[in-house]
């Protein structure tokens, strides 16, 4: 079954009436479903299909084993996402294998489709939770203890959907086995527009990461409060949103982005005891990102004093830099006939791996160079074109 027609199969699942497009969360009922489905269709094409420590899932054709080429991505989203981001390089894996075995191809090793838990860090916060969690990269402890929105660590909502939070942790087993990595994914941005081209092989992923501002001041009364007398944590929050824009500007290339917000209590004549918020911040190399934040936090601490409140800052996780194998790259290069190279400020599970086994990344055009939102694109032709070149680059990897 081609890669668009299995798009179209899990169409349905994970709808996000509110929000628009889908929201598709670790350990919830859609991801379940998703599961299920995965193991499904790859059972057809005749892959032994287990689960990792860690929840992440592997689809293996033939007997499992070291020096794997391995390909596939994540079937989660970000709250309200896109039917792209990850499903597109889990769907043409598989359609990559079906492709394969049609015309007799035997791989020469080890191979495995992957569907790697959390990419988003959409419930949890932390992004390649799966991948982090494998590699070791993220203490078992600290992810065990990671909340949902709804207060749910990590932990609980494992043994709801059957896991055992216990056995999460570094998997050196698993990790040994990859032998190389392909990860196709929809672009997400304008690059492949602005090239004309329906296809690109990764070069760099920029620095990245998270960090939660705590603000806290004094909740009160809305009408009988007089401004004079207010400790109002959300001043302090809208300051920092617009020093994170200015500083991001200053740097030239930077981006900082405050896309979550959260005020307790949350009533529309309540003034806010906390105002939580997230930045993400994402400058090209790892000491200037570390600059941005450092300056976004002075400017948030600042505007903490003038209000009289106080503000906490977290790091929730960081990436630094990421540059591709450049021995894979060119072989993916010169398999495919001369394909443009990008750079990409989003964050893949190919970038944690990429520190410890030669891994690569392939890109889809995205008509709309839009991501993260229901609008994400990618014509069928397109789709098709990248599920070739990724038969391809699998199949010379794996001869
Ligand atoms: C993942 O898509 C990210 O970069 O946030
Ligand atoms: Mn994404
Ligand atoms: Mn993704």
């Amino acid at each position: 079954m081609t890669a668009s027609r299995l798009l179209d199969e899990i169409a349905g699942v994970g709808r996000d009436r509110a929000r628009g497009g889908y929201s598709r969360h670790a350990f919830d009922k859609v991801e379940g479903e998703l599961r299920t489905w995965f193991a499904e269709r790859a059972g057809r094409l005749g892959l032994d299909v287990d689960t990792d420590r860690n929840g992440n899932l592997w689809a293996w054709w033939g007997t499992p084993g070291p020096d794997a080429v391995v390909t596939g991505s994540h079937l989660d989203s970000v709250p309200g996402g896109g039917a792209f981001d990850g499903p597109l390089g889990v769907v043409s894996a598989l359609d990559a294998v079906e492709s394969l075995q049609g015309k007799g191809f035997v791989p020469a090793k080890p191979f495995a489709v992957v569907v790697f838990v959390e990419e988003e860090g959409g419930r949890f916060g932390v992004p390649c939770l799966g991948s982090r969690l494998m590699t070791g990269s993220l203490d078992a402890d600290k992810a065990r203890g990671l909340r949902d929105p709804n207060g749910v660590t990590l932990a609980e909502a494992a043994v709801q959907a059957g896991f055992d939070p216990e056995r999460f942790g570094a998997d050196p087993d698993a990790l040994a086995r990859i032998g190389r990595f392909v990860e196709l994914h929809v672009e997400q941005g304008r690059g492949l527009i602005d090239l004309g081209a329906p296809v690109a092989v990764g070069s760099t992923v920029i620095a990245h990461g998270r960090w939660r501002f705590s603000f806290s001041g004094q909740g009160n009364h809305a009408g009988a409060t007089l401004i004079g007398d207010r400790h109002d944590p959300m001043l302090p929050a809208a300051a920092m949103v617009a020093a994170a824009r200015r500083l991001a500007i200053a740097t030239g290339d930077g981006r900082a982005t405050v896309g979550r917000l959260v005020p307790v209590p949350g009533g529309t004549n309540a003034i806010a005891s906390t105002v939580d918020l997230w930045l993400d911040a994402r400058v090209p190399s790892g000491d200037r990102t570390r600059t941005l934040v450092g300056e976004i936090t002075e400017a948030a601490k600042e505007a903490a004093r003038a209000e009289g409140c106080l503000v906490a800052v977290t790091e929730e996780s960081y990436s630094d830099t990421v540059t591709f194998d450049s021995g894979l790259r060119d072989e993916l290069n010169a398999r495919l006939g001369g394909v443009p190279e990008l750079p990409t400020g989003a964050g893949h599970d190919a970038a944690i791996l990429a520190a410890h086994v030669p891994a690569a990344m392939l890109y889809v055009r995205n008509p709309t160079g839009v991501s993260h939102s229901p609008e994400e694109f990618a014509e069928v032709d397109d789709v098709d074109h990248g599920g070739r070149a990724l038969a391809d680059v699998l199949e010379h990897l794996s001869t």
